[in-house]
């Protein structure tokens, strides 16, 4: 259930006020801690809320057997079993510390992760089940971190104080059929999650950066615990294939904490759908990745003509259609990297009245982070419909 609260239950306060008070009173609107306004201006609290975070994608990881990168301050390794079980674990080897990842010599062997500096071999519950020389000790076990994959995007859940999930990124976006493969674009940059994140409620700079027109919002964004829903609508004119074309996009953003960004797109003319992802991966408190991520669905015939799209067959036009649209994704995103690059953050914004729902999007982020959340361990859950 989604409820309208333009106050807080608990303490009345209109919610507008909850930033300038900086006092949370513990409601469970209320999410603004003391904490939150002790901070500079330069991160929101943590480098590394809490969420599910890209790792790699499942083709990356079945090509490359065992890979190994930075995520969320940590060493990690990722690899696949025999039976197509994804694994992700810390880099560190149990025995005597040596880096497992292949830069070290670390390999996989009949689905089980050898170190190479012994021997020891992991299995994909992180348990050690062989040594080369004697038993494997039993309290030998990597510390694996709990995954989730979705149209072969290999997440996993990080909580800074070892909390177990307490939410689930959804499933219900897992089919396949008639849609074409996953694109994939990454980005280094010197950001935030929160900061890359907060560019789906900020309308104003979609038009203002991106040129977009008529961008105007659908309904309410509402919460649902750790599912924030956007959706709205614009117009753009973009290059294609040596023309011109308008666009005129309806999408629907679900974001599921400061990692994920899942965007449902609609373009009514043409017409075509696609699916886009945006996931923001923080490294090592400074840099962060972001993958952009597409596919796009197939459609029998296309309304409108564009330079002989409509003349291939549709496999072919919807790859070409999700190769143009994702080309124009990353121009978006290179007009807003040197933004984010060197971005503050401001706790107490001052906002016009076209800004969006940027109070709504901090609070709504307030909850991944370990200071907001309540001593019993548990995050609150906030529901607001603004
Ligand atoms: S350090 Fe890994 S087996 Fe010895
Ligand atoms: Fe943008």
């Amino acid at each position: 259930m989604v409820r309208r609260s333009p106050a807080c239950p608990a303490c009345a306060a209109p919610w507008a006020l909850w930033y300038s008070r900086g006092v949370s009173c513990g409601g469970e609107l209320c999410l603004v801690s003391a904490a939150s306004t002790a901070q500079d201006d330069r991160r929101p609290t943590s480098p590394f809320p809490d969420g599910w975070y890209f790792v790699a994608s499942r083709h990356a990881l079945c090509e490359q057997t065992l890979i190994e990168r930075k995520w969320l301050g940590q060493e990690i390794v990722a690899w696949c079993d025999d039976a197509g079980s994804v694994c992700v674990a810390d880099a560190y080897c149990p025995h005597l510390g040596s880096h497992l990842g292949p830069e070290t010599g670390g390999k996989v062997r009949n689905g089980r992760l050898v170190c190479p500096f012994h021997g020891f071999e992991y299995d994909a519950t992180g348990q050690c089940v062989a040594t080369p020389n004697a038993p494997a000790p039993r309290n030998a076990k990597l510390k694996l971190f709990e995954t989730q994959v979705i149209n072969g995007l290999v997440f996993a859940w990080w909580s800074s104080v070892g909390q177990p999930p307490y939410f689930r990124l959804p499933l219900d976006r897992r089919d396949e059929d008639g849609w074409t493969a996953v694109g994939l674009r990454t980005f280094r940059l010197t950001s935030h999650p929160e900061h890359t994140a907060e560019n789906s409620v900020d309308l104003a700079h979609f038009s203002y950066i991106h040129g977009y027109f008529d961008v105007h919002q659908h309904g309410s964004v509402t919460v649902d615990g750790a599912h924030l829903r956007s959706a709205f609508g614009f117009k753009r004119a973009r290059p294609v294939l040596g023309g011109r074309l308008l666009f005129d996009v309806s999408v629907v953003t679900d974001v599921y904490g400061m990692g994920y960004s899942a965007v449902d797109i609609t373009e009514h003319t043409i017409p075509f759908k696609s699916r886009f992802w945006v996931l923001a991966t923080p490294l090592d408190g400074t840099y962060m990745d972001l993958l952009l991520a597409n596919q796009t669905q197939e459609t029998d015939r296309v309304r409108r003509a564009i330079v002989g799209l409509g003349f291939l067959p549709k496999r072919i036009r919807a790859k070409l259609m999700n190769y143009i649209l994702l080309e124009g994704q990353v121009k978006d995103v290179e007009q807003d990297v040197p933004i984010w690059n060197r971005r503050v953050f401001r706790p107490r914004p001052v906002l016009n009245s076209k800004d969006g729902k940027i109070m709504l999007f901090r609070r709504y982020c307030s909850q991944f982070y370990p200071e907001n959340q309540n001593t019993g361990g548990q995050p609150r859950r906030m529901l607001a419909s603004l």
